[in-house]
């Protein structure tokens, strides 16, 4: 049968590497896994327990394809908490996952053949989910000096009708400021580009807060999710805030593409929100993680780093060390046993000088990581 050309997104790297760090555990290695992204920790234990109720006492059919009433509250009420805005729920779309927000959010705002900006180095998928839809990704490549975040100028004159940016970021953890951010908001809707703020990692931020979109303009669709903060990324759930005159646009694509996000998951993330103590002890650990990373990576040879303001990430430069991130992704795995990401799936100019360090698993583990990395690099002749 034929496809369509829109059906031709390229693979997830990450995931191949998993792959290849999942053989290597068949075989009986012992693998340190720095290449995921996703937190070592499940659900908060209140999560599971009012899901393990509600399975008692509901049949847990549909719900209204914006999401549970009190879900889209509670969301709302989050942003008073986090940020001191005053948000109407009416404005939260519950989705499944940020990729379902990113669906919705591409389809309600552009028609076949837009442009929208990323910033390169980027999540992955924006690039492949706006070519699935017929969308033309726009890479913004960043630079050094900004933090590996896009600017103004980057986007002067590209014609764009969305822009999408992504702080706390991923794969670099950097964070855009009240100013970065309002700057890049101003530039988007002065040519006339919509602007779309992922949001997924905060909560997980280590000096200042992150600052969400809403604090400066109500005209901007923000993603979230409950992946990463809350530790649930296999449940599929997060949310999105849109403006107001955008929700009953939002709701007619969600009923037809999604019929709902899964009940169960509602469920269970509005309990998670109550588990306050238990997601805090998670941070603690990403926190003592990071400071491990940081102090360690220059010691193990990685050097040219930035340091993250958020996420679990650390993106380094390795391209005084290698020309192509893929093999030294495998030698590492192969010789150190230390699972990393190349950086060709988050910049495919230049991701072949680059490798992510993922930080979110446990603390022995990530003590253990560096240690093997120093030994390696010291082995291969690339340390002192
Ligand atoms: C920046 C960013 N956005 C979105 C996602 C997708 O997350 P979700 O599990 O909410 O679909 C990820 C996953 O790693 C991510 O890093």
């Amino acid at each position: 049968m034929r496809n369509s050309t829109r059906s031709g997104v390229d693979p997830f790297i990450v995931m191949d590497v998993m792959e290849a760090a999942r053989k290597a555990e068949e075989a009986g290695r012992h693998i340190i896994h720095m290449e995921v992204g996703q937190p070592g920790t499940g659900a908060p234990k209140g999560a599971t327990e009012a899901l393990a109720k509600a399975m008692q006492d509901s049949p847990l059919g549909y719900t209204v394809a914006l999401g549970m009433p009190a879900l889209r509250q509670r969301i709302a009420q989050l942003y008073g908490e986090w940020y001191n805005v005053d948000l109407d729920p009416n404005r939260v779309v519950v989705t499944p996952g940020s990729s379902g927000a990113f669906l919705l959010a591409f389809t309600a705002l552009f028609d076949s053949g837009d442009r929208v900006g990323i910033g390169a180095p980027g999540y992955p998928s924006y690039r492949q989910i706006l070519k699935a839809l017929g969308l033309v990704p726009v890479d913004l490549p960043t630079a050094p000096e900004n933090r590996l975040q896009p600017v103004p100028a980057d986007i002067a004159g590209l014609d764009l009708q969305g822009l999408m940016v992504a702080s706390p970021a991923n794969p670099t953890g950097t964070m855009l400021n009240h100013a970065a951010m309002g700057a890049l908001i101003e530039a988007a809707q002065g040519q006339g580009a919509s602007f779309i703020s992922d949001e997924i990692y905060h909560g997980l931020e280590y000096e200042a807060k992150a600052v969400t979109a809403l604090e400066l303009t109500d005209e901007c669709y923000v993603i979230n999710s409950f992946s990463k903060y809350f530790s649930m990324t296999g449940w599929r759930v997060g949310w999105m805030v849109v403006p107001e005159d955008q929700v009953r646009v939002v709701e007619r694509i969600a009923q037809n593409m999604f019929i709902c996000t899964p009940h169960a998951s509602q469920v269970a993330a509005l309990a998670a929100m109550e588990c306050e103590d238990e997601l805090q002890a998670n941070l603690d650990v990403y926190r003592q993680n990071r400071a491990l990373m940081l102090e360690g990576l220059p010691k193990a040879g990685f050097a040219n780093i930035a340091p993250p303001d958020g996420a679990f990430y650390v993106y380094a430069d390795v391209s005084d060390l290698t020309d192509d991130s893929r093999a030294f992704a495998a030698e590492i795995l192969d010789k150190a046993g230390v699972a990393v990401t190349p950086g060709l799936d988050f910049d495919p100019e230049r991701g072949h000088g680059t490798l992510r360090f993922s930080y979110a698993r446990s603390t022995s583990d990530i003590r253990e990581g560096l240690d093997r990395l120093r030994i390696f690099m010291t082995e291969r002749g690339n340390l002192g």
